[in-house]
């Protein structure tokens, strides 16, 4: 089965061609992080007109490079949230319009699900049950995923996303948008013990996360320097980012290896843009390792936004005959 999938949750316009849920026969991504970058963070407004522009030449794209016509498409997956409404919107109409022009079933995924599901486009996918990690720009959510379609979410982030953190702290910093891959670039060389920034770990047995107060100690770490961030030494912009690398990682890691141990798993999955971090990755597999856990990690292409984790999960659901209306909506907190 090829499933022609899309993805506009947010500031990416994505399509991709899947086949039987785990062949890529092609995945677009077209970044809008040019147009966003000098506001220092995503314009809705601005997002779901670039998304206007894109989808017709992005879909296209994904249809040649998989050289496929629409007529070999056997299904058509969109992300219905959770996301800006505005863009989902865009990819969802896009999507529906298709699928009424042409007959094909059509399904709509949750883009949570699509990230935690991310890793099944890898050679070596893990069986279930497993934990899986998703930490994103919206979401940092810890679950228990037993098969397709049946998770249990065992904590969430009660304020900020540790993407939204990362993103917040660049901005903070004069170091421009998105945060994540400068911070985790300019972490490399920094040092992560130079500033002692506070463990968000709440109590000891809630699997929840809190990133605010982190934001907020480097908010006041600047604070007490008069001068701007810009014209601070590279190094100490370095031994800042890099110390609050250290402390968003330490907390994540700590907490995915005590789902685990709670639910006596013994694997874990992580996902989502911050799943690309070097330094998480390095310090999950170590953890595990020590813990006796194995650890799954999508390539970093597949840890941030992309259709083709959604035509992976779009097949699952089609495959087992479920379809989605064409009345179906964007929802901008879509449960999972
Ligand atoms: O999954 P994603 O592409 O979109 C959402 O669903 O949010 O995640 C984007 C988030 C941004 O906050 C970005 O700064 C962060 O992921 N990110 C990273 C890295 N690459 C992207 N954070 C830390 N290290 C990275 N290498
Ligand atoms: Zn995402």
């Amino acid at each position: 089965m090829k499933v022609l999938a899309i993805e506009t949750s947010c500031d990416d316009t994505a399509a991709a061609v899947v086949l039987d849920g785990r062949k890529i026969l092609s995945n677009i991504v077209s970044s809008q992080v040019p147009i966003h970058q000098k506001y220092g963070g995503v314009v809705p407004e601005l997002a779901s007109r670039k998304h206007i522009e894109s989808i017709v030449p992005i879909v296209t794209e994904a249809l040649e490079k998989a050289k496929v016509t629409l007529k070999e498409i056997d299904g058509i997956a969109v992300t219905q949230g959770p996301g800006l409404v505005g863009s989902l919107l865009v990819g969802l109409s896009f999507a529906k319009s298709v699928a009424f022009a042409t007959g094909l079933p059509f399904i709509g995924v949750n883009h949570v699900e699509a990230h935690l599901s991310a890793i099944f486009l890898e050679e070596k996918p893990p069986k279930f049950p497993f934990i899986g990690l998703v930490v994103s720009g919206g979401h940092t959510s810890l679950y228990r995923m037993d098969g397709f379609g049946k998770y249990v979410r065992l904590g969430q982030t009660r304020d900020d996303a540790a993407g939204e953190a990362f993103d917040k702290v660049a901005k903070l910093l004069g170091l421009g948008y998105p945060g994540g891959p400068v911070i985790d670039e300019l972490s490399r060389t920094g040092n992560p013990k130079a500033i002692r920034f506070p463990r968000p770990v709440l109590s000891r047995n809630s699997l929840d996360f809190s990133f605010s107060g982190l934001k907020t100690a480097v908010v006041n770490y600047v604070k007490v320097h008069p001068e701007p961030p810009e014209s601070y030494p590279k190094e100490l912009i370095k031994d800042i980012v890099s110390s609050f690398q250290e402390a968003v990682v330490e907390v994540l890691v700590k907490k995915t290896v005590q789902a685990a141990q709670r639910q006596g798993l013994k694997r874990v999955v992580l996902s989502g843009g911050v799943a690309a971090n070097q330094r998480l990755r390095q310090r999950i597999k170590e953890d595990s390792l020590e813990q006796k856990l194995k650890v799954y990690l999508p390539s970093p292409s597949f840890c941030t936004d992309n259709a083709a984790m959604v035509g992976m999960v779009g097949y699952e659901y089609l495959k087992r005959g479920m379809r989605s209306p064409l009345s179906l909506n964007a929802f901008s907190n879509l449960p999972l």
